[in-house]
């Protein structure tokens, strides 16, 4: 593969934009091809980031231009085809959206696939990279406040998967990527639908990890001390996440704040890059890095499909245990393996036939 690497990005809308400003900041990368099924939402796609070949269908544009890369900026309904389609025409790297997959079949079917072609796949879990979340980690991890003991996460507004995707692979990101034993959770539904598919007033999961540690993701409308919060509980103190932009830990030596703000962390300051616009972008100037360098032989990112595919395996058995009203033991088996569509569909039916008896 010679560079700049060849990039072709399906579906065309809000988080298109980030994946093709950043593609534009690194010289590796080249946008050869978008494909949108809205010809409007295409032409203005194109113009915006000067891309010369735009397509309706997806199928033919990977085909017609044999792209190294493939970008999948859809809702989560239609990854696993496009996904599919990537790897038949050989490209190379695939950055693909959160949630990843619809239903556990699906995620079978992709570490079949992956494990078959050696297609390097990340995720957009790109909130690893904040430079906030990072020091977190470090902190936890370091003893600085005594033994790991629990995590909740929260998002006002979100739900199990779509923002909730990010959440879980925090969580994991701050227990060191540590493996979850098993999950419990639930839903509330009623008639709200987005990213083309039926979502959760309020979602709550519980995660059990194997080193010991519990934890909670809460998403919905009044939540856990507000929006976009983490807490980090050790045995000897605490450390808090507020907005993904600030930490205020608590130890023996008493409560203090650290302030990021937009900050890059130091490791992308090493690249020597102009901050981005908008300047949280940053965290996907990393990712980006962070492929290429995996492209190029190094090792997987955290972003890599690894967790991204523990990540999805996941919220698929929160979905499994809102469903079946019992604890689900990871990795998924048997029962779990029984929908096969968004399993939050199912859980709308549930609700409303709840609601009816
Ligand atoms: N990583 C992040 O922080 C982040 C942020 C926002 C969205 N997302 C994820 O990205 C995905 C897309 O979200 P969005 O907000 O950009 O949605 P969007 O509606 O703005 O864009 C989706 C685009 O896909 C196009 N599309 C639909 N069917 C298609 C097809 N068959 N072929 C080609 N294009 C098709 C639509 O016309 C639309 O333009 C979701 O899964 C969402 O969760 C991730």
């Amino acid at each position: 593969m010679t560079k700049p690497y060849r990039v072709a990005i399906v579906g065309c809308g809000r988080i298109a934009a980030t994946h093709a400003s950043t593609y534009r900041r690194h010289p590796d990368f080249e946008i050869v091809a978008s494909a949108d099924i809205n010809a409007d939402t295409l032409g203005s796609f194109q113009k915006s980031f000067d891309v010369p070949a735009g397509f309706a269908d997806y199928a033919k544009m990977l085909v017609e231009t044999q792209p190294d890369i493939v970008s999948i900026c859809t809702f989560v309904g239609l990854h696993w085809p496009i996904f599919k389609a990537s790897v038949e025409v050989g490209v190379r790297g695939i950055i693909c959206e959160k949630p990843m997959l619809n239903t556990p079949a699906e995620l079978a079917q992709a570490r079949a696939l992956v494990s078959r072609s050696g297609v390097k796949v990340v995720s957009g879990h790109m909130r690893r990279y904040g430079a906030a979340h990072l020091r977190a980690r470090e902190l936890f991890l370091g003893g600085a406040i005594g033994d790991p003991i629990f995590i909740a996460g929260t998002l006002e507004g979100g739900e199990m998967a779509e923002m909730g995707a990010h959440w879980i692979d925090l969580i994991r990101f701050f227990n060191g990527d540590a493996r979850v034993e098993w999950v419990m959770a639930q839903t509330n539904m009623h008639d709200k639908r987005r990213w083309d598919h039926a979502v959760e007033d309020n979602a709550l999961l519980y995660m059990q990890f194997e080193n010991g540690l519990k934890a909670v993701y809460e998403g919905g409308q009044t939540v856990l001390n507000g929006d976009l919060y983490s807490l980090l509980q050790g045995s000897a103190g605490s450390i808090q996440i507020v907005q993904e932009k600030a930490l205020i830990v608590s130890d023996k030596a008493g409560v203090r704040r650290e302030d990021f703000g937009n900050d890059p962390p130091d490791a992308w300051k090493a690249y020597g890059l102009e901050m981005p616009d908008p300047p949280w972008n940053y965290k996907w100037d990393i990712l980006l890095r962070e492929f290429v360098a995996w492209l190029e032989g190094g090792e997987e990112p955290g972003a890599g499909f690894t967790n991204a595919a523990t990540a999805t395996e996941i919220y698929l058995a929160a979905y499994g245990s809102a469903i079946r009203r019992e604890k689900v033991e990871l990795p998924l088996r048997g029962a779990d393996f029984e929908w096969d569509e968004w399993p939050g569909e199912i859980l709308a039916r549930q609700a409303k036939d709840g609601r009816r008896s």
